[in-house]
C-alpha cells in the first residue's frame, strides 16, 4: 500500500471495531471467526489483548497525520466479555489516548447474557462503554436449546434491566427468527419478552444456516428439521408490527431503534465511512483502501509480537465496486438513496418497482416499502441490473 493511501476523505467519520475472537462454546449456527478455549490451546485472552494493543499502536502510527478523533467504537466477537472488564477498559483507554473521542462518541460492547452481572455492568459503564448489545436470540427455552445457547430464556431481559440501572441508556437486543422448529407463537413470545426489557434498539435477523456449521450438519443428517421458509416473511412482518407498535422504528432492514438510538457504528459501515478493524480477521476501510487481517488468532498474535502488520491482503476500491456497494447498503436504510446517486440505467427499473409496491420515491429519494423490505436483495439486483 503506497504512502498517502490512507488519506482521510472529507466528511467521513472515523470508527474502530475491536474483534474479540473467543466464546465460552460455539453456538451451532454461528460461523463467525471465534474459538472456544479448547480450540485455542496455549493462547489466552490476555495474549490476544496484548496483541490488540500493539495493533492500536500500529494504527496510531499509520493514521498519525489523519487529524480525526473517533466517533464510534464497537467491541464485537465472538464474545468481548470473555475478556475481563479491565482488559476491555484498557483497550478503550488506549484508543482514547491515541486518537481522542468525539463528545458523545458511541462506545458499544457486544455481550452474551450469561457473561454479565451487575458489578461487571457498572465496571464497563465506568470504563466508558455507553451502549450494550446483548445476544438474546430467543425468549423460548426450546428455541435456545436448538440454537445451542448457554443462557436461560429470561437472562437477557434481566441483564438489560441491570444495564439500564447501571446507567446504560442504549441497550440493544439481538434476536434470531426462523430457527428449526420455531413456531409463530414462540417468535411472538420472544418479541414480547424482548420488549418487556424496554430496549432502545433491537436487531432481528432471519437465521442463516451457514455451510460447515454444526447446525447445517444436524439438518443434513435429519437430526433437525430444516427452517420453515414459508414462515419467514410472516415472522418479519410480526417483528415490524410489534416492534413498531412499541415505538421502535425500522431504520435498516434488520434493525429497529427508538428515534436517536440508531446504531451510529453500523450506520458508519452502511454509509461507507472509514473504520479500522483491530483483531484477527477484522476488516478495515479507510479512504480508497480496504484490507483484512490474518484470520487465526495465534498467527495474529505472533505477527504483532514481531510488530509486523497483521494484514493478510488489501484492495484499492475501484469506483464501480464502490458504487454498487453504496446502492446495496443504502437501499437497506430507511433514509434510502438519493436519485442522483443512481445512474440512468439504474433509475430505469424504478417505475416498475414503484408499480409493484416494492419501492417508493419521495422528493428526490428512493427507499424500500415494507413489502420491498421482504425482498430487499431482489430489489437491489433489479436496480443494479
Ligand atoms: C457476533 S454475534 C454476537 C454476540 C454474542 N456473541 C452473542 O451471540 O450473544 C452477532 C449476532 O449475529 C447474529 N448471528 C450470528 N450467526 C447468525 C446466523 N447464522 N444467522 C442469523 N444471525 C446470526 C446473532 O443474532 C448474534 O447476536
Ligand atoms: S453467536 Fe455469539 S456466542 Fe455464539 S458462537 Fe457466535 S459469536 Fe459466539
Amino acid at each position: 500500500m503506497g504512502p498517502g493511501a490512507l488519506t482521510a476523505v472529507p466528511g467521513r467519520v472515523l470508527s474502530f471495531y475491536v474483534h474479540v475472537p473467543f466464546c465460552a462454546s460455539r453456538c451451532g449456527y454461528c460461523d463467525f471467526n471465534t474459538y472456544a478455549p479448547a480450540q485455542l490451546p496455549g493462547m489466552s485472552v490476555r495474549d490476544y489483548v496484548q496483541a490488540a494493543h500493539r495493533e492500536i499502536d500500529q494504527a496510531a502510527r499509520a493514521l498519525s497525520g489523519d487529524g480525526r478523533t473517533v466517533s464510534t467504537v464497537f467491541f464485537g466477537g465472538g464474545t468481548p466479555t470473555m475478556a475481563a472488564d479491565d482488559e476491555l477498559g484498557g483497550l478503550l483507554a488506549h484508543l482514547r489516548e491515541s486518537f481522542g473521542l468525539v463528545p458523545a462518541a458511541e462506545i458499544t460492547t457486544e455481550a452474551n447474557p450469561e457473561t454479565l452481572d451487575e458489578r461487571r455492568l457498572e465496571n464497563l459503564r465506568a470504563a466508558g462503554f455507553n451502549r450494550l448489545s446483548l445476544g438474546m436470540q430467543s425468549g423460548d427455552e426450546q428455541v435456545l436449546a436448538t440454537l445451542e445457547r448457554r443462557h436461560s430464556p429470561g437472562r437477557a431481559v434481566q441483564v438489560a434491566s441491570w444495564a439500564h440501572r447501571a446507567g446504560f441508556d442504549n441497550v440493544s437486543l439481538d434476536l434470531i427468527y426462523g430457527a428449526p422448529g420455531e413456531t409463530m407463537g414462540q417468535w411472538r413470545a420472544s418479541l414480547e419478552a424482548a420488549l418487556g426489557a424496554a430496549p432502545e434498539h433491537v436487531s432481528a435477523y432471519g437465521l442463516i444456516v451457514e455451510e460447515g456449521t454444526a447446525m447445517a450438519r444436524r439438518i443434513q443428517h435429519g437430526r433437525l428439521p430444516a427452517p420453515d421458509e414459508d414462515l419467514e416473511a410472516d415472522k418479519y412482518l410480526l417483528a415490524e408490527s410489534l416492534l413498531g407498535g412499541a415505538g421502535l422504528v425500522n431504520y435498516e432492514i434488520s434493525n429497529w431503534a427508538l428515534p436517536g438510538r440508531e446504531a451510529a457504528h453500523n450506520m458508519a459501515y452502511w454509509r461507507g465511512d472509514d473504520w479500522w478493524g483491530i483483531g484477527p480477521g477484522a476488516h478495515s476501510h479507510i479512504g480508497v483502501v480496504r484490507w483484512w487481517n490474518v484470520k487465526h488468532p495465534r498467527r495474529y498474535a505472533a505477527m504483532l509480537a514481531e510488530d509486523v502488520s497483521p494484514r493478510a491482503g488489501h484492495e484499492i476500491l475501484d469506483e464501480a465496486i464502490g458504487h454498487e456497494e453504496t446502492v446495496m447498503l443504502r437501499l437497506r436504510l430507511r433514509e434510502g438513496l438519493g436519485l442522483d446517486e443512481l445512474t440512468g440505467a439504474e433509475r430505469a427499473p424504478l417505475a416498475g418497482l414503484v408499480g409493484r409496491g416494492l419501492v417508493e420515491i419521495t422528493g428526490e429519494r428512493v427507499r424500500l416499502t415494507l413489502a420491498g423490505r421482504l425482498f430487499g436483495d431482489a430489489v437491489t439486483r433489479e436496480v443494479l441490473g
